[in-house]
């Protein structure tokens, strides 16, 4: 398994923006990524930065109480769609399972927020995005590839 673990603060909203248009270009289908940390870290931004990049132009909403959006890319992208969870409000795999959600894609992005709630499903991850809040109130992100 190729790995590569790395670790960048990103201070501001548009160095978010910046972090996510490399993370863009380097996605590819059948990539899943978690994205853990605490509440009002970033995750969500992240995801709204991440579907800019991406070429979405529809609004992206939390999910937190619909727990799953599905946006799709335009069509001259070699992945087809995103696919945002966050399972806050779930308790297991078991729940993820019950309600139907879409885990993997092959030919789309899934990203997850809250993952630690569904530990099999977090075990599946491409790329793992771990968030600190640093003293300062920026944001510190350790990313760790894990695809197969
Ligand atoms: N790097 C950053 N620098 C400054 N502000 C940021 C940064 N990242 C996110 N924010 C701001 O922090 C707030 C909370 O972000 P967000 O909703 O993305 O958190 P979250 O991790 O998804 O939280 P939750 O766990 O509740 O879903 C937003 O107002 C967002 O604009
Ligand atoms: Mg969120």
């Amino acid at each position: 398994m190729a790995m590569a673990l790395s670790r960048i603060r990103i201070p501001s909203l548009p160095a978010l923006a910046a972090y996510a248009a490399d993370l863009a270009a380097a996605l590819r289908p059948g990539d899943v990524v978690t994205l853990s940390g605490p509440l009002g870290v970033g995750k969500t931004a992240l995801v709204k930065a991440l579907a800019r990049s991406l070429g979405i132009t529809d609004e992206v909403i939390s999910p937190t109480f619909v727990y799953q959006q599905t946006y799709r890319l335009p069509t001259d992208s070699s992945i087809r769609a995103l696919t945002h969870l966050d399972l806050y409000r779930l308790t297991s795999d078991a729940d993820v399972t019950a309600l139907g959600l879409v885990t993997e894609d092959p030919t789309g992005v899934v990203v997850i927020e809250w993952p630690e709630r569904a530990p099999t499903l977090a075990s599946r991850a491409t790329l793992q995005l771990t968030w600190t809040f640093a003293p300062d109130g920026s944001r510190d992100l350790t990313s760790e590839w894990r695809r197969p």
